[in-house]
């Protein structure tokens, strides 16, 4: 087992095994002093991972009850939190109680906005079991749920007491969610670690037909650069909005497409543009573009839009982003691959440019 400690206000551990589930009933009572715990899940992974594990909890004298949700991005909605909180104050939780997230990052976001509001805020723990939850959602704090006018537009911050990181339940794991995920650690790679990068491109093969080891490091070194970087800057005051690359021109796409394409894939074709941009702007020291699109080829992961898409309207979303920068357009570029800076309002005729030029797919 590994363990990676997130320095914030209110420090915690991540800790990183195959099969370490088991051991979650020894080590809880290490972080939580209660033995009341809401398990907060949606209806796919209950059957998958939550009903085995609130059993084995329950042998080892817990109280675990289960509280769960429909599967899907659809159920991360203020409807949902509401519900669930009545049904555990109806079950009879208390101030003494504490909530474990056991899913992806829909049930994540969910679970830790309700941890941090439930009766003023109990205690929870990540429990994550999608790649993209292991790799980035369930470490730093940001909690939340969707609005029908945007994602994420209500939410908090609220630190988890522990994470826990079982890279065994990827095995149920579909392989478009493995490749979602994929796309997390490229962003980590690119924008904060050549060596990061250097592996996936090394082991391409093995990450997608789930090889243990290969997921392990990949996980452990995913984890080792968010909790650096959320130990900086837990509020996302400056250096957290690393974390966004390939995300502006990603978000824009995702909004653009109706939320019908996954979050990674997304991502994927954002950090292909945000490299072109990189090299364009003149401020990449190597090529990145096309070291990108390959690696992202292999991982079955998209670097072009859609046929059938207007770029122009990929321009009218990112206005719709800047309003959260202040008025102005920050978006993460690189310098070389592990090298990334921050560039303020790239020229829109630039971004212009990049977009039309992208491949059609
Ligand atoms: N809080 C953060 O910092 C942060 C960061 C990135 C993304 N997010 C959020 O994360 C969400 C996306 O997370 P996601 O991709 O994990 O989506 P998800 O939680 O919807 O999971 C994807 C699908 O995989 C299923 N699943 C989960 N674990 C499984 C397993 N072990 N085997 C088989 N199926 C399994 C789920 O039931 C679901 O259908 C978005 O809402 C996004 O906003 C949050
Ligand atoms: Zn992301």
């Amino acid at each position: 087992m590994k363990v990676l400690r997130v320095e914030t206000a209110e420090p915690y551990e991540i800790l990183i095994g195959g099969g370490l589930l088991t051991d979650l009933p020894e080590d809880l009572p290490r972080v939580l002093s209660t033995r009341n715990l809401a398990l907060i899940t949606d209806e796919t992974v209950r059957d998958l991972v939550t009903e085995d594990l609130a059993r084995i909890l329950i042998e080892k004298g817990f109280r675990a009850e289960i509280f769960s949700f429909p599967a899907g991005e659809a159920s991360k909605t203020m409807e949902t939190v509401v519900q669930l909180a009545q049904d555990m104050v109806r079950a009879g939780f208390d101030r003494r109680s504490a909530v474990l997230a056991v899913g992806g990052g829909v049930v994540g976001d969910v679970a830790g906005f309700l941890a941090s509001i439930y009766l003023r805020g109990v205690p929870y723990v990540q429990i994550p079991t999608t790649l993209l939850a292991q790799v980035d959602s369930s470490v730093g704090g940001k909690t939340g749920v969707d609005l029908p006018e945007g994602k994420n537009l209500l939410g908090t911050f609220y630190q988890p007491r522990r994470v826990y990181i079982d890279y065994g339940v990827l095995s149920t794991l579909p392989l478009a969610h493995l490749r979602n995920g994929l796309a997390e650690v490229v962003k980590y790679g690119a924008a904060l670690s050549r060596e990061l990068f250097k592996f996936l491109e090394l082991q391409a093969e093995r990450l997608l037909s789930y090889d243990p080891e290969a997921l392990e490091h990949i996980i452990y070194e995913s984890c080792r650069l968010k909790a650096w970087v959320v130990s900086q800057d837990e509020r996302e005051a400056g250096l957290r909005r690393v974390l966004n690359f390939g995300h502006t021109l990603g978000h824009a796409l995702e909004a653009a497409l109706n939320y019908e394409i996954l979050h990674g894939e997304a991502v994927a074709v954002g950090m292909v543009a945000a490299a072109r941009l990189s090299e364009a702007l003149g401020v990449a020291e190597e090529p990145v573009a096309e070291k990108l699109k390959t690696l992202l080829s292999r991982l079955g992961l998209p670097v072009g839009l859609p046929n059938d898409l207007d770029p122009e309207s990929l321009l009218g979303f990112l206005a719709a982003d800047k309003k959260v920068w202040h008025g102005r357009l920050t978006m993460v570029l690189l310098r070389r691959i592990g090298e990334f800076l921050f560039f303020q309002d790239p020229p829109k005729e630039k971004l212009r440019e990049i977009l039309r030029d992208l491949p059609k797919v």
